[in-house]
């Protein structure tokens, strides 16, 4: 996995919090969850809103449109099975976030694309 870029500190993403981040002309949406950070694509499936700054419960982010929910540890909803937005590989180094969106992972196959 390479192409990994820092985005922000980790300490400025507390747990249960969500953030959005445009890297290499990519929106992102970055969550954390119990400690735990992941990224996905920063467009819902419906209509395209932006799902990083709004509300997560768990591991659950609830589109505040229509109320399309996803597991932002995969991208995939909650109401349609191995449907979802591409998740991105991320790493912590020395309390920076890093992310690559070089690399991508998608419910339908579950493997790494470049
Ligand atoms: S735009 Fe997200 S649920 Fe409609």
């Amino acid at each position: 996995m390479g192409g990994f870029v820092e985005v922000m500190g980790l300490e400025q993403l507390p747990p249960g919090k969500g953030t959005t981040v445009t890297v290499a002309g990519k929106d992102v949406a970055l969550f954390n969850v119990d400690g735990t950070i992941y990224a996905m694509e920063d467009s819902c499936l419906h209509q395209g809103l932006s799902l990083g700054t709004n509300q997560l419960e768990g591991k659950v982010v609830t589109c505040r449109r229509h109320g399309w929910r996803y597991d932002v540890t995969t991208g995939c909803t909650l109401h349609v099975k191995d449907f979802g937005v591409a998740i991105y590989p991320v790493k912590i180094v020395e309390g920076k976030i890093m992310i690559s969106v070089s690399e991508r992972m998608q419910a339908s196959g579950w493997r790494w694309e470049r």
